[in-house]
C-alpha cells in the first residue's frame, strides 16, 4: 500500500479539542501522522499524550513541516487570519493543502490561494465538513429529488448560545483576526446555502452591530484578561452556568466584531436567501428552510426534518423524517472529511466541495460584513476567471 504522510499546523480546539488529528493517523491504511506544529510547547505536550503519537515529531516552527519530504499534505488549523500565509507557503514547499474554513479572511486572499494552487499545480481543499453531515445529505437529496419543485428561497436562522465562551474571550473577537463572525462562522450555512440552493451568491447586503457582549464588559478587568488569556490551552465553548450573556466574564477587550447580524442574498440562478446570526440565544442550533414551488423543508434540531407538500391553511407539522448521525466528531463529518481529503490528494478520487465554493462563502461574509460595516447596501461579488474555475471544478464528484 502506497504510504502517505501528513502534518498539522495548530491544534487547538479544531486539531486537538475537537479530535481531528485522531483521523489522521492510520498506518493499516497507509496513513502516517509525520509531524505536528503549534506555537504553544503546551498544546504540543497534550498531543504527545495521544496513544498514536510516539514517532510524530513537534515543532513550534511550521516551517518545520513545509521543510520535511516525508509529508506530502499539510492540515492548516490555526486561527483565520494565518490561512492565507500558511496556505500559500505550504503550496509553494509542494505540500497538498487541507485549509479549515474560512478559507481565508478577505475575496482576495481566497484568489491567491486560488492562483498559487493552480501555479504550482498542488491541490487545495478547504474544511466545510457540514457538507458531510447526515442532516445536510439529507435535506439535499429531498431537494435534488425533486419533490418539493425548484427551490425559490431559503433562510437560515443560526441560534449560537455559545458565542460568548467560543467567539468573544480570544482572537475570534477581533476584526483583524477574523473580519468578522459572518465568515469565521456564517462561512458554514452560506456554503450549505450555496450548495443545496444550486448557485453562487452575486448580491449582498447585510445589518449589524456588537450590541450585547460589549456591554458586559468592564474595562478595569482589562490586566486581569491579559494574564487569563495566555494561561489558555484549549478554550472551553460548551460552558452552560455562563448565563445571562450580560454576565460573562473574560471576554476579550479589544473586541470589535457584530454578536447580531442579518444578510440577505441574491443567488446567480435567482434564489433569494436570508441568513441571520445571533451570540446570545439561549440555545444553540441552525434553522434551514428551503421552499420550492411544491413545498417546503425545514430541520428541527440536527435529528429531524420536515417535509411540507401540502397546502393547509394553518399550521402544519407536516411529515417527519428522522437523521440518525453516524458516530465521529460533528455528526461523523469529520472522519468523512479527512478520508475524503485523503482520497483526493492521495489515490486521485473525486470532492464534493472545490475552493472555488469556498471562495464564494468568504466572498459573500466578506462583502456582507463591508455592507453592515457601511451603508448597509448591496455589494456584487467579484467573478472569478471561467478558466480558475473550470480547474478546480473539474475534480468534482
Ligand atoms: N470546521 C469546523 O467545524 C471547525 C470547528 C472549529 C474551528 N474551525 C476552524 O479551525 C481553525 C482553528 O480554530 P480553533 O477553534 O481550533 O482555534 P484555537 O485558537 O483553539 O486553535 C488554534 C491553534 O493554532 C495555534 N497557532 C497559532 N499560530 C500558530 C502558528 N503560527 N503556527 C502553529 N500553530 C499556531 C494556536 O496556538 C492554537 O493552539 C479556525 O480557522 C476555525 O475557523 C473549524
Amino acid at each position: 500500500m502506497k504510504q502517505f504522510g501528513v502534518g498539522v499546523v495548530g491544534l487547538g480546539l479544531r486539531g486537538l479539542g475537537t479530535g481531528m488529528v485522531d483521523y489522521m493517523h492510520n498506518p493499516d491504511e497507509g496513513l502516517f501522522l509525520v509531524g505536528v506544529s503549534d506555537i504553544k510547547p503546551e498544546i504540543l505536550a497534550m498531543f504527545k499524550n495521544k496513544p498514536f503519537a510516539g514517532d510524530t515529531f513537534t515543532s513550534t516552527q511550521y516551517q518545520d513541516l513545509l521543510d520535511c519530504p516525508e509529508i506530502s499534505a499539510i492540515f492548516i488549523m490555526t486561527p483565520d487570519f494565518l490561512h492565507e500565509e500558511q496556505a500559500v507557503a505550504a503550496l509553494e514547499a509542494g505540500k497538498h493543502v487541507f485549509l479549515e474554513k474560512p478559507m481565508a479572511i478577505t475575496t482576495q486572499g481566497c484568489d491567491r490561494i486560488l492562483e498559487t494552487a493552480r501555479r504550482v499545480d498542488k491541490k487545495v481543499y478547504v474544511g466545510h465538513n457540514m457538507r458531510h453531515m447526515e442532516l445536510i445529505l439529507a435535506m439535499k437529496s429531498i431537494i435534488d429529488s425533486g419533490s418539493i419543485g425548484r427551490i425559490v428561497t431559503i433562510w437560515c436562522r443560526h441560534f449560537v448560545s455559545y458565542g460568548g465562551d467560543a467567539y468573544f474571550k480570544d482572537w475570534h473577537a477581533q476584526r483583524k483576526y477574523v473580519n468578522g463572525l459572518l465568515l469565521q462562522k456564517a462561512a458554514h450555512d452560506i456554503d450549505v446555502m450555496h450548495w443545496l440552493g444550486g448557485g453562487y451568491t452575486r448580491f449582498v447586503h447585510a445589518m449589524g452591530g456588537l450590541t450585547t457582549y460589549g456591554r458586559a464588559l468592564d474595562p478595569s478587568k482589562r490586566e486581569d484578561y491579559l494574564k487569563a488569556e495566555s494561561r489558555v490551552t484549549i478554550r472551553q465553548f460548551s460552558v452552560p452556568e455562563n448565563w445571562p450573556p450580560l454576565g460573562q466574564e473574560n471576554l476579550n477587550p479589544d473586541m470589535d466584531v457584530e454578536d447580531v447580524s442579518l444578510v440577505n442574498m441574491v443567488f446567480d440562478n435567482g434564489v433569494f436567501a436570508s441568513y441571520q446570526q445571533c451570540h446570545f440565544t439561549p440555545d444553540a442550533w441552525r434553522n434551514y428552510t428551503f421552499i420550492g414551488t411544491e413545498g417546503r423543508i425545514e430541520n428541527i434540531g440536527s435529528s429531524q426534518i420536515r417535509i411540507l407538500k401540502n397546502r393547509v391553511d394553518g399550521y402544519s407539522e407536516g411529515e417527519i423524517l428522522r437523521v440518525l448521525p453516524p458516530a465521529g466528531g460533528h455528526g461523523g463529518a469529520d472522519p468523512r472529511i479527512v478520508e475524503e481529503f485523503i482520497g483526493y490528494v492521495r489515490d486521485g478520487k473525486k470532492i464534493t466541495v472545490s475552493p472555488i465554493a469556498a471562495r464564494q462563502a468568504v466572498a459573500t461574509g466578506d462583502l456582507a460584513t463591508q455592507s453592515l460595516r457601511g451603508d448597509m447596501g448591496c455589494r456584487e461579488v467579484p467573478q472569478l476567471p471561467a478558466d480558475l474555475i473550470d480547474y478546480f471544478e473539474k475534480d468534482l464528484v
